[in-house]
């Protein structure tokens, strides 16, 4: 049966103890879920809710991380950090980071081939604008972001990276892609693999998608070929919502 790999992006909400409430209440509701889960906090938050989801079967992830592994960089989080706090994957090349910090293909992929050396499970975030798609060029876009932030990931470490597709017009607008607009694309994506790699590395990918997932669209969404899970922001901030996603075939 497909496990779904369902993962909360609490972008910069949730103070520490708003940050552990949640974690002990998604742990307890959630304990049996068969998907993989995964909630990811602010940078200040992640060791308490470390603490919170030791041995319980949601991963914590990281919302970002530095491009090096240590020095002199004001302001930023390294990956040995993070491992240090037990955090198992880190979400890359959100559209956030790219649009309003102006990260561009060639850090993400930085970061992407530094998270793999040190054994995170990098999250690459890809996707296009409105006026990106309204000109033509989402199958351009997409493939330079993830030609560009896969370079030099060899086959064997392929498994340990996600990729999400994030139409940036649907993150956080209410505005969803439909389903077969959203699996188009993730088809597009399995192809471009299958060329990259091969058509088995292709079809063992997980690929989320994420842009206004709520409760009421998951089970449609989730019912595609393509789509093996979500990232999401928004609806992961109240443990209701994130359950309701989380849960969505009981
Ligand atoms: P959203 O955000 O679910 O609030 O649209 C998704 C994301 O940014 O990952």
């Amino acid at each position: 049966m497909k496990k779904y790999y369902m993962a909360g992006n609490w972008k910069m909400h949730k103070t520490v103890s708003e940050s552990v409430a949640m974690a002990e209440e998604l742990k307890k509701v959630l304990a049996a879920c068969p998907e993989k889960l995964l909630v990811a906090p602010a940078f200040t938050s992640l060791q308490a809710v470390a603490t919170v989801l030791k041995g319980s079967n949601i991963l914590l992830g990281a919302q970002n991380m530095g491009p090096e592994e240590t020095g002199a960089h004001t302001g930023e989080v390294s990956v040995l950090m993070l491992k240090d706090l037990g955090v198992k994957a880190v979400i890359l090349g959100h559209s956030e980071r790219r649009h309003s910090y102006f990260e561009n293909d060639e850090l993400v992929n930085k970061k992407l081939l530094l998270a793999l050396k040190h054994g995170l499970e990098p999250i690459l975030c890809i996707g296009e604008t409105l006026l990106e798609r309204d000109s033509g060029k989402l199958e351009e876009v997409i493939s330079r972001q993830l030609k560009d932030g896969l370079k030099n990931v060899k086959k064997p470490d392929l498994k340990q990276v996600t990729i999400a597709y994030e139409p940036v017009w649907a993150i956080g607008t209410g505005k969803t892609a439909t389903p077969m607009d959203a699996d188009a694309v993730h088809l597009y994506i399995r192809k471009l693999l299958a060329e990259m790699y091969s058509p088995e590395h292709s079809k063992a990918m997980c690929i989320q998608y994420g842009g206004s997932v709520k409760p009421e669209n998951t089970r449609e969404l989730m019912s595609m070929p393509n789509i093996d899970g979500a990232l999401i922001g928004g609806a992961s901030l109240n443990a209701d919502s994130f359950v309701s996603i989380a849960m969505f075939r009981s």
